[in-house]
């Protein structure tokens, strides 16, 4: 069966996955830019981005593997967007243009429903208000036997976590501290869930730890 993945995701020391008080500013809360330095400089974010050159190192390898092998992709309404509550219209449509990085279906978690949208180069958001594994379901349906990948944001991770559904999970650790934000493992017994840390790589900007869901 295609696994679930977590990758590429971001984190301070402190253990946080995004900072305060997202909004149209601050995609990844206030200060929250400072987890994802090590994925700027990449030629990965730059390709991401329609760009030329970027650095080819250790950051920028994992940043490329992290894309290999999906066929979907679920995320949480808030990495989607700052829009909360109900839709006031269809006016926002994620934070990546008009074509999106993706190049898949992505399932975004909301209790709100909400039409499709198809976007340029494959991207087609898709919201589903049955929960976390009905996201899993529809995500593997759509996948055609290629791995789901859980882009974020930290609540959604959390949930899949919680329920052991996550087979892999790899983090990006930057050496800073947020202080605040929203916290990736805590409370969360992962060793308890069947976890294991099994691979540190260190990347020029970021540490990468790799966690496995024993079987
Ligand atoms: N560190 C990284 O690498 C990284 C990667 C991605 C994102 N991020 C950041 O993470 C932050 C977002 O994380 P977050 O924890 O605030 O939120 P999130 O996980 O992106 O989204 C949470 C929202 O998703 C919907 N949702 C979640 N579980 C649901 C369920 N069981 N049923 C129905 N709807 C459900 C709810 O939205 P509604 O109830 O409003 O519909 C909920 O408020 C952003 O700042 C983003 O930039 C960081």
């Amino acid at each position: 069966m295609s696994k679930l993945c977590v990758r590429s995701f971001a984190i301070s020391v402190d253990g946080y996955g995004a900072g305060p008080g997202q909004d149209l500013q601050n995609p990844l809360g206030v200060r929250g830019t400072e987890i994802m330095e090590w994925f700027f400089e990449t030629r990965a974010w730059r390709k991401m981005h329609g760009q030329e050159g970027g650095e080819t190192g250790v950051d920028n390898t994992i940043a490329e593997q992290a894309f290999e092998g999906i066929g979907a992709w679920i995320l949480g309404r808030n990495m989607f967007g700052p829009v909360r509550g109900p839709w006031p219209d269809e006016s926002w449509r994620g934070w990546w243009g008009d074509e999106p990085p993706y190049h898949t279906p992505v399932f975004v978690l909301t209790h709100y429903p909400r039409a499709p949208l198809r976007m340029a180069g494959g991207t087609e958001f898709r919201f589903v208000t049955g929960g976390p594994v009905d996201a899993l379901e529809q995500a593997r349906a759509a996948a055609g036997g290629c791995d789901v990948r859980l882009g974020g944001g930290v609540a959604s991770i959390r949930q899949y976590l919680e329920a052991g559904l996550v087979d892999e999970l790899h983090l990006a650790m930057r050496p800073v501290l947020l202080g605040s934000g929203e916290h990736l493992l805590h409370d969360l017994d992962l060793r308890s869930r069947g976890y294991e840390c099994t691979k540190s790589v260190a990347g020029e900007r970021a540490t990468h730890l790799f966690l496995r869901r024993r079987r």
